[in-house]
């Protein structure tokens, strides 16, 4: 039977499946590392960081990586992977005004709107001042994209305006999930709206599939 993530506490059952996600880490991964001229010594927060497969390349880069996950099991994965000292287990034991950079991938994008404001809130208070946070999720703009080499999407029916979930088909790993759809301009109004300067908006990769021209992620570059 596919594995079907409906919820936000339901990941860790695919934990294995996100360590090995490979068109992923080569096209999100590898864009957000590039962001960033030298990750030597920098202070980084993985806010969701889920197995913690970019947390171990960051620290292998020299960053002083530390992460969080809500996530138990998540947590025990990445305890593992970037060592027991460097994972937080509350957002309550985070630091404030420490981190030069804080990343959050692919959460903002499972998690209800007041939980959105919530993490957002959170980022901001533990970047220190000038510190610059890597906001990503899927690119809002392939909504109604029925097909790209990472996903089959579910037709919602739903305009690119409105806020709304859908299901897809993860390619790599073969499982269903639910996510949410927010317009581009959403998102942005609630950044600035939590006090963060919006200093670009970054897209993976452009590829062609089915005459279709896509980019499969979209990150936030924002600034406290
Ligand atoms: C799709 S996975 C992404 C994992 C990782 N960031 C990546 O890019 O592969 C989403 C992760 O967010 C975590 N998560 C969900 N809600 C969260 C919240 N409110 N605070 C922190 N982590 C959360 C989940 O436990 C899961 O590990």
């Amino acid at each position: 039977m596919v594995k079907s993530i409906d919820f936000q506490n339901q990941w860790h059952q695919v934990a294995g499946e996100l360590e090995k996600e490979n068109i992923k880490l080569m096209s999100y991964d590898q864009t957000l590392i590039e962001q960033v001229e030298t990750w030597q010594g920098k202070k980084v927060l993985d806010y969701g960081a889920g197995p913690g497969v970019l947390a171990v390349t960051l620290q292998r880069l020299g960053a002083d990586v530390k992460a969080y996950d809500i996530s138990l099991e998540m947590r025990s994965k990445l305890e593992q992977r970037v060592g027991y000292g460097n994972v937080y287990s509350s957002a309550t034991e985070l630091p404030k005004n420490y981190f030069d950079i804080i990343i959050c991938n692919l959460v903002l994008c499972i998690v209800s709107e007041e939980e959105v404001e919530n993490i957002m809130s959170n980022i901001r208070i533990c970047l220190k001042p000038g510190g610059v946070a890597f906001i990503g999720f899927c690119n809002p703009k392939i909504h109604n994209v029925a097909e790209s080499q990472l996903d089959f999407r579910f037709f919602s029916g739903r305009h690119y305006q409105e806020n709304h979930t859908y299901k897809k088909i993860k390619k790599e790993g073969l499982y269903e999930i639910v996510e949410t759809h927010r317009p581009v301009d959403w998102y942005s109004k609630v950044f600035q709206g939590c006090g963060l300067i919006l200093l670009d908006i970054i897209l993976t990769p452009e590829y062609k599939i089915r005459d279709q021209r896509i980019n499969d992620f979209t990150i936030f570059k924002l600034e406290k």
